[in-house]
């Protein structure tokens, strides 16, 4: 699918008014400078679905769903991005360039992308090969127990601390330097310089089925934070899509007839290394749609082995459904608390490992214990909770036979009668494809969750393009706790801002995606007073920062827990070093 030039689809946006598009389908009222009414995309009584004609902007702030004007014509609509730009080129009379030369061009910038990255993994492999023995990255790797040959076939590599290294090197080979941007490994910094992106941290590339060099993960040889740099969305690298090592898996998912699934690089590297040869990694993300059905070619049966702890159990249970909505079968594996199958494998070797895997769970004996030590009570509260949390699942399950056999189950468990359990399902479904309700499931509120601090910086970057500035010189893209948060500073960073505001509905083209429309509009179309900018703009900061040193701290108590456990004494003092550090006022 051909791509619609950013250019373009501001030209669409200039000639139509978004209040007047929504208001042909919805009557809006006046209020204040913006416009309300009762939002279309989830049910309610009172008026909580803003329109900014200032902003060219809708957002809904009791369903989160918002955007410009393209959004809303895909979500009312049903259609997609591309549907909903033609349909307003047409209105508005913008004629939009052919698809089949974008096809073309963008066709060779995605090969060329591909062996930029190709050549990048050979230059980072290239680096740690020749790094001696002694050099830290080589010492980190041995401390992880990585042989060899598992170097050599995941093609890990070092981006040594220097800012520029891997410019030059690709430079001086006559690589466009525009190329390597849109590859995502340099970035733009002031002025017209480039710097590296990854830099004194270990580097795992991240390949297609195909074996193609997509992007890269980077992470730190110490402790520090962020703990793993992932490569920028690019053309070719989308978080989310890909499964890292599907591309050695493969075969032996289809031979071994069900793919085992894990959290990090280091989980999936330590398997293949000890020889259990059908496991993916996620890569730290809920699994996605695009993620499952990448895996459906190669088999329809599951072990999700995530980290034990309360993320890893969460990030289970969203995979759970998100599998089984794809007519996936799956079990899970539970690891003892504070390890991962990284950890796990090395202390307790395959064998045990493979002991796990054969006695991993089903679904609903995974979940149910899990609901059974939230909800401890036998009174008819708790069951109903328990009922209730179960049937989402259980309404997931595509094969009836299944499903009314997991019904009897949770019926029997709870001592209730099989068709109270029945009504309650339906019940679920009704909740779930409510009629009437035009896209979004009734009910169904999308979460934002932004720092206050984190919500008021960047809204005020955004309509001043100072601010930009005076964040830079203070903080850094990672100091932001939200991912969408952070993708957008890092964007308005390295905007050229010759505006002295930022066009919100423009914005939004400009992100292709990058960042959820919806996160945009929220954050701009929602009145605040400020009264004193450049205080609130410090004050801001200053809370950023210290939430960002807590969160450290906080991590780093975590880790010491475990090592003090686990009795890895040289870990734990320099744990206990940087506690102190840290505590002493040093960043
Ligand atoms: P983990 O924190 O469990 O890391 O994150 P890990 O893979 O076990 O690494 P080690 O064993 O501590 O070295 C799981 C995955 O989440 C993603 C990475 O893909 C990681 O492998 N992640 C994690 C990030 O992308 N960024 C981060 O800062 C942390
Ligand atoms: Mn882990």
């Amino acid at each position: 699918m051909g791509k619609i030039p950013e250019h373009i689809l501001n030209e669409i946006q200039d000639r139509c008014d978004i209040v007047e598009v929504i208001s042909s389908y919805i009557p809006l009222k006046p209020a204040g400078r913006n416009f309300k009414t009762n939002c279309p995309f989830h049910h309610e009584k009172t008026p909580s679905f803003i329109v900014s004609p200032d902003k060219q902007i809708y957002h809904c702030f009791g369903c989160n769903s918002g955007g410009n004007v393209f959004n809303f014509i895909k979500e009312y609509e049903k259609m997609d991005f591309i549907e909903a730009v033609k349909m307003l080129a047409k209105k508005t009379g913008v004629k939009l360039p052919e698809y089949k030369r974008e096809n073309t061009d963008s066709d060779s910038i995605i090969g060329i992308i591909h062996s930029i990255n190709d050549i990048a993994a050979n230059y980072y492999s290239n680096t740690l090969e020749k790094s001696g023995d002694s050099s830290s990255a080589r010492r980190y790797i041995e401390k992880r127990g990585l042989e060899k040959d598992i170097v050599k076939k995941f093609r890990i590599g070092y981006a040594d601390s220097s800012w520029r290294s891997l410019s030059e090197y690709l430079s001086k080979r006559g690589i466009n330097i525009d190329a390597v941007l849109k590859a995502g490994l340099i970035q733009k910094g002031k002025d017209a310089s480039h710097y590296d992106l990854f830099r004194d941290r270990l580097i795992f590339p991240i390949c297609d089925v195909r074996g193609r060099v997509l992007g890269f993960g980077a992470r730190v040889l110490d402790d520090s934070l962020p703990k793993y740099i992932n490569s920028p969305e690019t053309m070719v690298y989308k978080k989310g899509h890909h499964l890292y090592s599907l591309n050695f898996a493969k075969t032996f998912i289809r031979e071994k007839g069900f793919a085992i699934i894990t959290e990090g690089y280091l989980d999936v590297i330590s398997c293949h290394q000890y020889g259990i040869t059908n496991a993916i990694s996620s890569l730290g993300t809920a699994l996605t749609q695009e993620q499952i059905r990448a895996l459906k070619r190669y088999t329809h049966n599951v072990v999700m082995v995530y980290d034990a702890d309360q993320a890893g159990q969460m990030a289970t249970l969203r995979g759970l459904e998100m599998l089984l909505e794809e007519g996936m079968n799956v079990k899970v594996a539970t690891l003892d608390k504070g390890h991962d199958p990284d950890s796990y494998i090395r202390k307790f070797g395959p064998r045990c490992f493979g002991d796990l895997i054969k006695k991993s769970k089903g679904l609903f004996v995974y979940k149910l214990a899990i609901l059974r030590e939230k909800f401890p009570e036998s009174d008819s509260e708790a069951m109903a909770e328990i009922a209730k949390e179960m049937l989402v699942t259980i309404s997931k399950v595509r094969n009836a036979v299944i499903k009314a056999g997991y019904i009897k189950e949770l019926a029997q468990e709870l001592g209730v009668k099989e068709e109270a359990i029945w009504d309650e399902l339906k019940k679920t479904k009704r909740n779930v494809k409510a009629p009437g309700s035009m896209l979004q499931a009734q009910g169904v509120v999308r979460k934002i969750d932004i720092p206050p601090a984190e919500k008021i910086l960047v809204k005020l970057m955004i309509e001043d393009a100072g601010v930009v500035n005076t964040v830079k010189d203070n903080l850094q893209p990672f100091d932001f706790k939200n991912p969408d948060i952070r993708h957008l500073v890092e964007t308005l960073f390295g905007m050229d801002t010759k505006d002295s505001f930022i066009d919100a509905g423009k914005l939004i083209n400009y992100l292709e995606g990058r960042v959820a429309p919806h996160v945009i509009s929220f954050i701009v179309n929602e009145d605040i007073m400020i009264k004193d900018k450049e205080r609130n703009v410090s004050d801001c900061i200053k809370v950023i920062k210290k939430n960002q040193r807590d969160s450290r701290l906080k991590d780093i108590q975590n880790r010491l827990v475990v090592a003090q456990k686990n009795g890895y004494e040289d870990e734990a003092r320099g744990l206990l070093e940087e506690f102190n550090k840290l505590i002493k006022g040093g960043v």
